[in-house]
């Protein structure tokens, strides 16, 4: 028998023997209770033997006994408690668990800096390193070597750009890092999202080399969008790497690293982060691994007193989620391999081998088969892990990414139609947002079109009020709670229930009518409030109104209004909006395609 079918076999009978206990995990842990208690509970089952002789001699005492009996089972229950924490404890690793994700503009070196990671980590031999040299060499791309370390499949190589997040693992004293290698190339901002969803902490790598930090910087560079999306997606910390202090335009000046670190703070503030507790600078050279493991020899940067990459990854802390909340796993991916096994971070609750769950929204129920964190095969993973499991009851191809693996007693609540407060970031050609706008959101694994179907109230940003006047539309800058509409169900929570999974992002993609061109910039930033059924909005209400406010508010661009209009109008509003739109003599520009109601 040669070693797959060995391996085919071992696994076959692990889910041959998990299928046979057909128990779920409630009727596990009993099991697993009565060994360890057994010894004490000798005694008592002694006792009890006695006290059953003298209930029958005795009516009275039966009472007593039923009260003994009561009483024994609610310690056995408190042991039960007690050992199931500690079986927890002992199987739950000992290092903390951190998953990082690597962003910021394209070249900034984030493959580089990770793949030096690996190598100062003692992961990758010299040998490998000198083979990548060569292939780097041979392609053109001396310089993509360490990237190379990140960046495994052969497009990626060839164009020197990360596509896929790269996903490695390594681990310092403290720690164990998943180190998530985002893509910087603004085609590739959905994956970004991905691996951004997945991680707690942010290395923002900035490229300090003349010319590109400024590049990355500007608007359209995706320095500014990886911030503000990071912040959005729940990464909570992040450490600016100011990387490439080793090129010849840098030096390791300190001039630069302090025009950076200017520049960015206030940035980085009105993204939503505390600058003070939140964010840590320091400069490196990932391409060297200068400030890495090791602290920066004054020699090289006489000025830097501060921590290198390790101990600022090390010193990290992050907020404790609680193990025992509800089950709740947004799936990444999903693959067969000896049943379904699907991918993705516990963002609530634990995991372990045995448990019945439920894959949401499609109702699913299936049985954990397996569970694996990293490489290793573990029998329970807990909140903040990123992992694999392997499903018995549910076809690969019945799940999508964005589904949820999702306790059965408390799932996941899947909506078509919620209620959310946004607050608007940047709209493309500085539009105007109203019921009909149209654009892709993005929330932990899904990624799908939505439609503004009502604005229901703005909120005024000094006061976090409501306003009392009614809203028809806003601009940029803007907070505004509107009603959000998707064709298919996805499963969403509260943001003040779990922040992680009631938080998303707008994004318009594609073209824009008025201007044709691809549009770059992040939408909308938002925050899920609460959620209710769906309501009636046949009767969009004053469209006179609202399209006079449109005109107004467009002011010169008014030519574009009936461009807009037909974005934004929903289906039902149009037949009323045409006329409206009419009546301020407002027409197409010649170039642009035909007014047409929305079908
Ligand atoms: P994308 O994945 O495309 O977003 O790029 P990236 O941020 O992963 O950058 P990558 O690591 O591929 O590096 C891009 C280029 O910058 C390569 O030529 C690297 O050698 C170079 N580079 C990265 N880090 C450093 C550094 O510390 N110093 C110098 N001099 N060059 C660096
Ligand atoms: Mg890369």
């Amino acid at each position: 028998m040669d070693i797959d079918e060995k391996k085919m076999v071992d696994i076959e009978e692990e889910i041959r023997s998990l299928q046979l206990d057909s128990g779920d995990a409630t009727e596990m842990i009993a099991e697993d209770n009565n060994e360890v208690v057994n010894a004490e509970d000798e005694t008592a089952q002694h006792e009890e033997l006695e006290k059953v002789d003298k209930m029958e001699e005795d009516s009275k005492e039966e009472v007593h006994n039923q009260a003994v009996e009561v009483e024994k089972k609610v310690k056995e229950k408190e042991n039960s408690a007690l050992d199931e924490e500690a079986t927890f404890e002992k199987e739950l690793p000992k290092k903390r668990h951190l998953n990082v994700v690597f962003i910021g503009h394209v070249d900034a070196g984030k493959s580089t800096t990770g793949g030096q990671i690996l190598f100062l980590s003692g992961q990758v031999d010299d040998r490998t390193i000198q083979k990548y040299e060569k292939e780097a060499k041979d392609k053109s791309r001396e310089s993509w070597y360490m990237a190379y370390i990140m960046d495994t499949n052969e497009e990626e190589r060839v164009k020197g750009k990360t596509v896929e997040v790269g996903r490695a693992h390594f681990e310092t004293e403290m720690t164990r890092f998943t180190i998530l290698d985002a893509p910087g190339h603004k085609s590739y901002v959905p994956n970004m999202i991905s691996g951004a969803s997945q991680a707690d902490v942010g290395v923002l790598v900035i490229s300090a080399r003349k010319g590109e930090f400024e590049t990355g910087y500007e608007r359209g560079g995706q320095t500014r969008e990886h911030v503000q999306l990071a912040k959005t997606l729940g990464v909570s910390k992040l450490l600016v790497v100011v990387n490439k202090m080793d090129d010849p335009t840098v030096n390791w000046s300190k001039e630069r690293y302090d025009e950076i670190e200017s520049k960015m703070t206030p940035f980085l503030k009105a993204s939503g982060y505390n600058v003070k507790k939140d964010v840590q600078f320091l400069p490196i050279s990932g391409l060297i691994g200068t400030n890495m493991k090791t602290r920066v020899d004054k020699s090289v940067c006489s000025w830097w007193g501060g921590p290198c990459l390790f101990e600022a990854l090390d010193a990290t802390e992050i907020p404790q989620r609680d193990p025992k909340g509800p089950f709740r796993m947004p799936i990444i991916d999903k693959f067969k391999d000896m049943g379904t096994v699907v991918m993705g971070k516990v963002e609530s609750g634990s995991v372990r081998e045995g448990d019945s769950m439920v894959v949401m929204p499609n109702k699913a129920h299936v049985k954990v088969l397996a569970v694996f964190c990293d490489e290793d095969k573990v029998k329970r993973a807990g909140p903040g892990e990123n992992v694999r499991v392997r499903l018995s009851g549910v076809e690969e191809e019945d799940i999508l990414s964005g589904f949820v693996l999702s306790s059965i007693s408390r799932p996941i609540p899947s909506v078509s139609e919620f209620e959310a407060q946004l607050q608007i970031l940047e709209l493309v050609d500085n539009a105007i947002f109203t019921a009909g706008y149209k654009a892709v959101l993005h929330i932990h694994a899904v990624v799908e079109e939505c439609e503004i179907v009502e604005l229901l109230q703005q909120i005024d940003p000094k006061t976090k009020k409501p306003m009392k006047r009614k809203v028809l539309f806003v601009k940029n800058g803007a907070i505004v709670v509107c009603r959000v509409q998707v064709n298919n169900l996805i499963c969403i929570e509260k943001f003040s229930d779990f922040p992680q999974l009631g938080r998303f992002t707008l994004r318009t993609e594609g073209k824009t009518v008025a201007h044709k061109r691809q549009a770059e910039s992040v939408g909308l930033q938002c925050y899920i409030s609460w959620q209710h059924d769906r309501r009636d909005t046949t009767t969009a209400p004053s469209l006179e109104t609202r399209a006079t406010e449109v005109g107004s508010a467009i002011g010169d661009r008014r030519s574009e209004i009936g461009l807009i209009g037909s974005e934004l109008a929903t289906p039902t509003a149009w037949p009323q909006i045409l006329p409206c739109l009419r009546h301020l003599d407002v027409l197409p520009r010649p170039s642009a395609p035909p007014l047409r109601p929305p079908s």
